[in-house]
């Protein structure tokens, strides 16, 4: 199985990449501005192959798509993530967001399906805050539930060639400072697993939508130990 996983120089993404490796798929790196990570990955993977694409940009996006020819599965992990006060958002602020987190991922699972043959699958990364509200995040709320709605119309779009699925992370901290963070700290003791995730839980889920049954599409899975629920 060929899967491209997008963001995968570090953090979930790179997460997500070496688990499918070692399960035997054949990985593609894509990564943006994080060239020297994304080697690491890519090396880690088997030498694996790199793709750069800015994925604000459509064109970027096709051409990566045409360049690499056939895919099995699509991985849509990269995104960007801000704090803003709702009244002072300004129409870049947004853009910047939903350019990469929703835009993107539409069109890297247009261009993915265009090149999937006979079948294929589709796993986007979206949020606890595509679910829940977060007051200082609308901008990135709204393009989180967008990513989950995406999903399941294109699960219904793509149907019966492509499965669409999405794994929902909850607290994923890469750093003591990103742990200390008060509202994330205030996350993690709301948590009912007692602890925030790390990244091997993501690559989990993933892996299960890669692997089952093709007959469950349009899921969400949240990975937030329970978080969601409270
Ligand atoms: N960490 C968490 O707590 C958490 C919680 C909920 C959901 N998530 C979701 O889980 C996924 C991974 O999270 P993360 O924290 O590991 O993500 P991250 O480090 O913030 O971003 C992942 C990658 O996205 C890529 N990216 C950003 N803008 C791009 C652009 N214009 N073009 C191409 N690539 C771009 C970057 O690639 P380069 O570095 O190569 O530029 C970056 O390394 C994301 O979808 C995120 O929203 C994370």
């Amino acid at each position: 199985m060929t899967v491209l996983v997008t963001g995968a120089a570090k953090r979930i993404g790179r997460a997500i990449a070496l688990r499918l490796h070692r399960e035997g798929m054949r990985v593609l790196i894509h990564y943006s501005t994080s060239e020297q990570d994304a080697r690491r990955t890519a090396q880690d993977c088997g030498d694996a192959p790199l793709y750069r694409a800015n994925l604000e940009n459509v064109t970027e996006i096709r051409a990566m798509f045409n360049e690499i020819g056939h895919l099995d599965a699509l991985v849509n992990n990269a995104a960007r993530f801000t704090k803003f006060d709702v009244m002072s958002i300004e129409e870049s602020d947004w853009d910047f967001i939903h350019d990469v987190n929703l835009k993107a991922v539409f069109f890297c699972c247009q261009s993915a399906a265009r090149i999937m043959q006979p079948t294929g699958r589709i796993v986007n990364i979206s949020s606890l805050g595509g679910i829940r509200p977060w007051a200082d995040h609308v901008h990135y709320c709204a393009s989180k539930a967008g990513v989950i709605m995406l999903t399941k119309a294109l699960a219904k779009a793509l149907a019966p060639n492509i499965t669409v699925n999405s794994v929902a992370p909850g607290v994923f901290p890469f750093s003591q400072k990103e742990e200390n963070d008060p509202r994330v700290a205030a996350m993690i003791r709301r948590t009912p697993m007692g602890r925030a995730g790390n990244a091997d839980d993501i690559a989990e889920a993933v892996l299960f939508f890669l692997k089952s049954t093709r007959f469950i599409t349009a899921q969400v899975m949240a990975v937030d130990g329970g978080l969601s629920q409270r």
